[in-house]
């Protein structure tokens, strides 16, 4: 990108930061199509269901991108939709490596990977993520993302990496994400981020979510704010936020800004 397309991109940005009407729009639209159904589920990445808003995947592929992690970390694995996204993401990172020393590649052998944690795994997703093109960059994890074993299973997969991104997207309580964060952030490396989804939950009316534990008070936001109240090693990433303005993580792209 030219430096003079990159200020006009900035430009841009700032004056969607300085738009002080338009996060309600954000929200009002968002809740518009939310009450006809479960908009987020309307989408697939590679052919797996893709639980995520269109925006937020195109945030991760730029965010992935630009650091160039080799290991991906994600809690909440569902149909598999975004640990394909992300070792799809990482397989491109290779293909770019080899582009650019001109060696060639084993496309099924890579130094890079998506790890995935769920608590229920369901069997047939299993199998189509096992069977998918994707397979080799996927490693899964059933278990809670917060019991002690699911932890030390990670943090001993770690030590093969050096450039580590984490996403969290399992249960949204407040409890849950701060024991996800307090487990999983540490984990970032300098430079990368923690990506927390579904902080837009403390943002809806009262009430939205009548049939899970999570809701105004009890979510991803207030889980994030209490960590970044403990911590100085997380910002969160406000440009991100204003260039999305369509997004279920708004405050919840943290970059890690310490050793
Ligand atoms: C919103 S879905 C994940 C969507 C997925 N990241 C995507 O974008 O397609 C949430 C997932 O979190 C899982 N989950 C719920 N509680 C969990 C826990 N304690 N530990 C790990 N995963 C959990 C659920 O089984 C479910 O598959």
């Amino acid at each position: 990108m030219s430096a003079q397309f990159a200020d006009e991109v900035g430009e841009n940005i700032r004056r969607l930061a300085e738009a002080s009407d338009l996060p309600q729009k954000s929200l009002d639209w968002m809740m518009a199509v939310g009450a006809t159904g479960k908009y987020p589920y309307n989408f697939s990445w590679l052919g797996r269901p893709i639980i995520q808003y269109p925006q937020d995947m195109v945030a991760m592929q730029e965010l992935i991108w630009s650091i160039k992690p080799d290991l991906i970390i994600e809690t909440g694995i569902a149909h598999g939709g975004s640990l394909v996204f992300s070792a799809s993401t990482l397989a491109l990172l290779d293909l770019g490596d080899a582009i650019a020393t001109g060696n060639t590649i084993d496309p099924k052998a890579s130094s890079r990977k998506a790890l995935g944690i769920d608590i229920d795994i369901r069997a047939h997703n299993r199998v189509a993520i096992e069977a998918h093109p994707m397979a080799s960059r996927i490693q899964m994890i059933e278990g809670s993302s917060v019991a002690p074993d699911t932890i030390a299973q990670v943090q001993e997969e770690v030590k093969n990496y050096r450039r580590i991104l984490v996403c969290l997207d399992s249960n949204h309580t407040h409890d849950h994400v701060l024991a996800e964060l307090e487990a999983y952030a540490p984990l970032v490396t300098k430079d990368s981020y923690c990506v927390e989804f579904d902080t837009l939950i403390e943002d809806m009316p009262e009430g939205s979510f009548p049939d899970r534990p999570w809701g105004k008070g009890d979510n991803p936001r207030t889980a994030v704010d209490a960590f970044l109240g403990k911590t100085n090693r997380f910002e969160v990433d406000t440009a991100m936020d204003a260039k999305l303005q369509i997004s279920v993580a708004p405050g919840g792209y943290l970059k890690c800004v310490a050793d």
